[in-house]
């Protein structure tokens, strides 16, 4: 990783960190995940080969960032899907100092709209970090947006355990996914979409 965007990086962990302690309403925090996790995702893409990696919930492009620059290495790209205009325009902008707009491109949309129009087997890694009580909704569409071998990561994991427990369960209850919980950062939730 270049000196620009570590502290880039860094700059926004700062700026996360103030802005989610004095924010009112949970739509201005920005909600970040960890450096850690921002780590794990850029190992998981690198070493699965994920060149099509999609995202649902950008945010202001924090862990966007991480997964740009991980896509870079293996001419990959990665989908950024947003529903506040306001916060895509913040990750717009990160993402242009970093140098790394080429390899990622932004959706501003609601999510579970934006995976119902895409075709089957559309992405390598699926990221998701955005409405909970979505996502279980949305499990259909993860399903066939995922190619076979393809890799879901749900942040919150072990932060909002309760929250994601009926989803977990439907993943486990899945016949061929196999998954388990990473205990860093927020708690990922792991699942490998099985080949047929
Ligand atoms: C936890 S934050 C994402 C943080 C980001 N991944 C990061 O680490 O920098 C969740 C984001 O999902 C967005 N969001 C919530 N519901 C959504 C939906 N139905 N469709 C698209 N985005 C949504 C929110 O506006 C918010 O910016």
């Amino acid at each position: 990783m270049d000196d620009t965007l570590r502290s880039l990086l860094r700059e926004l962990e700062s700026f996360g960190v103030t802005n989610d302690a004095r924010a009112g309403a949970r739509e201005q925090k920005m909600l970040n995940i960890t450096p850690e996790t921002g780590e794990l995702l850029a190992l998981l893409v690198q070493s699965t080969k994920a060149r099509r990696v999609l995202e649902i919930g950008t945010s202001n492009g924090y862990s966007t960032l991480w997964l740009a620059e991980a896509v870079k290495a293996i001419s990959g790209t990665v989908v950024t899907v947003e529903v506040s205009a306001a916060k895509a325009e913040m990750a717009r902008r990160n993402l242009e100092r970093s140098g790394l707009s080429p390899w990622g491109r932004q959706e501003v949309a609601e999510a579970g709209r934006f995976l119902g129009q895409q075709p089957p087997s559309t992405f390598d890694l699926l990221f998701l970090d955005a409405a909970r009580e979505h996502y279980s909704d949305w499990w259909p569409w993860v399903q066939s947006v995922l190619a076979p071998g393809g890799l879901l990561v749900v942040d919150n994991a072990v932060s909002h355990a309760a929250e994601m427990e009926e989803f977990v369960a439907e993943v486990r209850a899945t016949p061929g996914w196999r998954s388990l919980i990473i205990p860093i950062g927020n708690g990922e939730f792991v699942a490998l979409k099985p080949v047929p």
